[in-house]
């Protein structure tokens, strides 16, 4: 039995207190308003050192990252495909993402909705051999939609969903508690990942974070295991 067994408890208590459901969503998607202007700054007064802005190709692409919201059901194709989940691959036997203890809690799954020979499909990212398995069929995005949280602000269809999903035992039996906010900080090194391929291959894309944990994972096959949903990002143009 690992020392932290109890602890996990835990953890999926807090998991538990964060779902969602048709009772609170409604308050929720209509909190993602950007509301920069409201955040409280610190300012410290001190002589500061200015700095500069670099000129490179990597922060040009930084700086176009946006969300978009809008989607006209365009069709992604091999290579935007490619593009998009090379950012969680292992290439030379090395990972281009770090993780706590190499534990990598995270696993990669996307619903396609509109991409080219994977039409309606969802598929698993295998990152050994950078392929994606074909693990079933997914429903259209106007008949899920209501479970990802995206309401009225998500307009149009988009051409993919990827779902970033956590096996928090790789890293609770090991960190105990902080295992499991290890996995979410990795959920987010996934995400800006995809998030500057997408802005690379001139796409839309915004974060879903009002997913419904268990119909999502119904959909994924995963409705037995203690996987938990993190986070989705849906892309297209
Ligand atoms: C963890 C997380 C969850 C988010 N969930 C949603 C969401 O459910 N719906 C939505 O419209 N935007 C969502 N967003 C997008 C933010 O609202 C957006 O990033 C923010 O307003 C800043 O705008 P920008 O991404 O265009 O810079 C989410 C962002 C993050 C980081």
């Amino acid at each position: 039995m690992s020392k932290y067994e109890n602890l996990s408890n835990l953890f999926d208590l807090y998991w538990e207190n964060t779902n969602l459901n048709d009772k609170n969503i409604l308050n929720f998607v209509n909190n993602f308003i950007n509301e920069e202007k409201d955040i409280e700054r610190i300012k410290y007064h001190t002589n500061d050192v200015k700095l500069d802005y670099p000129k490179d190709k990597l922060y040009e692409i930084m700086k176009m990252r946006k969300s978009g919201r809008n989607y006209n059901n365009y069709q992604i194709n091999k290579k935007q495909l490619s593009s998009l989940f090379s950012g969680f691959a292992e290439i030379d036997k090395h990972r281009l993402l770090s993780s706590a203890g190499g534990k990598y809690p995270i696993e990669v799954y996307a619903l396609c909705f509109n991409v080219k020979t994977l039409n309606n499909k969802v598929v698993y990212y295998n990152y050994k051999d950078n392929s994606l398995s074909v693990i079933g069929n997914c429903p259209d995005w106007n008949n899920i939609k209501s479970i990802t949280g995206a309401g009225d602000v998500v307009v149009g269809k988009p051409s993919i969903m990827f779902i970033f999903v956590g096996f928090p035992n790789r890293v609770v039996s090991k960190y105990g508690e902080r295992g499991g906010r290890f996995l979410l900080i990795e959920s987010g090194h996934y995400i800006q990942n995809l998030l500057l391929r997408i802005t690379y291959e001139k796409l839309e894309a915004v974060e879903l974070g009002g997913l419904y944990d268990n119909d999502i994972k119904n959909i994924l096959g995963l409705e037995h295991s203690n996987a938990i949903i993190t986070l989705g990002v849906i892309c297209g143009k």
